[in-house]
C-alpha cells in the first residue's frame, strides 16, 4: 500500500534520559530512519475498529507497508511484538512471516473485563503476535508464557488529561486515552525481549507506556506519537528522568 508523502516531519521532538519522543507521524518517520537501528519493536497500533469513536482507530493500517520497515529498522537478532485486533491477526501473521522465521501468537488477558451482553462470551483478551528470526535475543533466566493476566489500567496508573484539556469537562475523573496498556504487561514483554541497554522503537506509542517501561528496567527507547495530547501526556509521564528538552 501507498503511504501519503504529504505528511509533514516533526515538529516536537524531545530528548530523555533514557531515549526520544517525537510527536510525529509514525510513517514518515520510519522511512527516514537507517536499516538496522533497534533490537526491538514492541507496539500497540491502531486496531481499525474505530474504538470509542476515534478517528485514528478507524482507517486503513498499511500492515504490509509497516511489516517491511519494522524488519528494515531491526537489527538481525532483534524481536518484533505486536498488539492487534481478531481480524488484523492473519494480516500482520501472513505480512512478518515474508521476513521473520519465527511467530508466536499471546494473549493479554483481562482480569477485570467490562461490557457484558446476555448470551455472548465476555471479551476478556486481546491479541498480540511475537516475530523474530532464529537467533534473536529472548531473557532465558526463567520462563514466559504467552499470554498474560492483568487488570486493565485503572486507578492512579490511568493517564488524566491535563489541567488544560479538564476546562469545562466535568470533575477531572476522565482517563485521556481509550486504549492505555497496562505498564505491568509492557514491562514483561520489556523483560522477555530485550536486555539492557537494548533500544526500543514504539511508533504508536499513546501515552508512553513502553517508554516508562524501558525506562524502569535500564532499556532505551524511541517513541513516536503523532497526537499532541498523548505525546505531552508521555512528557509528563516521563518527566522525572529528563535530563533536556530541545
Ligand atoms: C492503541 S494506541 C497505543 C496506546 C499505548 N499502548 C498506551 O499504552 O498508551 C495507538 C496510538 O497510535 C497513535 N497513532 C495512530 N496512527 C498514528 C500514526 N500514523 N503515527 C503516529 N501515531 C499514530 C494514536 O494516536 C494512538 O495514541
Amino acid at each position: 500500500m501507498m503511504v501519503s508523502r504529504k505528511i509533514r516531519r516533526a515538529f516536537v521532538h524531545e530528548c530523555g534520559e533514557n531515549g526520544t519522543r517525537c510527536c510525529e507521524n509514525a510513517f514518515s518517520y520510519l522511512e527516514c530512519m537507517p536499516p538496522h537501528e533497534f533490537d526491538a519493536i514492541i507496539t500497540d497500533p491502531p486496531y481499525q475498529i474505530g474504538i470509542a469513536g476515534q478517528k485514528w482507530d478507524s482507517k486503513p493500517l498499511p500492515i504490509d507497508w509497516l511489516a517491511y520497515h519494522f524488519h528494515r529498522v531491526l537489527k538481525p537478532n532483534g524481536n518484533v511484538f505486536v498488539f492487534c485486533s481478531d481480524f488484523q491477526f492473519v494480516h500482520w501473521y501472513t505480512e512478518l512471516s515474508k521476513y521473520f522465521t519465527n511467530l508466536r501468537k499471546y494473549a493479554w488477558c483481562r482480569s477485570n473485563p467490562m461490557g457484558w451482553i446476555k448470551g455472548r462470551f465476555i471479551e476478556s483478551f486481546e491479541l498480540g503476535l511475537h516475530a523474530c528470526g532464529p537467533d534473536a535475543y529472548f531473557d532465558k533466566s526463567r520462563p514466559y508464557r504467552n499470554h498474560k493476566v492483568t487488570g486493565t489500567c485503572a486507578g492512579r496508573e490511568r493517564i488524566k488529561p491535563d489541567a488544560d484539556e479538564e476546562k469545562g469537562k466535568g470533575k477531572g475523573q476522565r482517563s485521556l486515552h481509550p486504549t492505555q496498556k497496562p505498564l505491568e504487561l509492557i514491562e514483561e514483554l520489556v523483560t522477555a525481549l530485550t536486555d539492557m541497554g537494548h533500544l526500543i522503537l514504539d511508533p504508536f506509542s499513546g501515552t508512553g507506556t513502553l517508554a516508562e517501561a524501558a525506562t524502569k528496567l535500564g532499556r532505551r527507547y524511541a517513541v513516536v506519537e503523532f497526537q499532541y495530547r498523548y505525546h505531552r501526556a508521555a512528557s509528563r509521564r516521563l518527566k522525572n528522568h529528563d535530563l533536556k528538552s530541545t
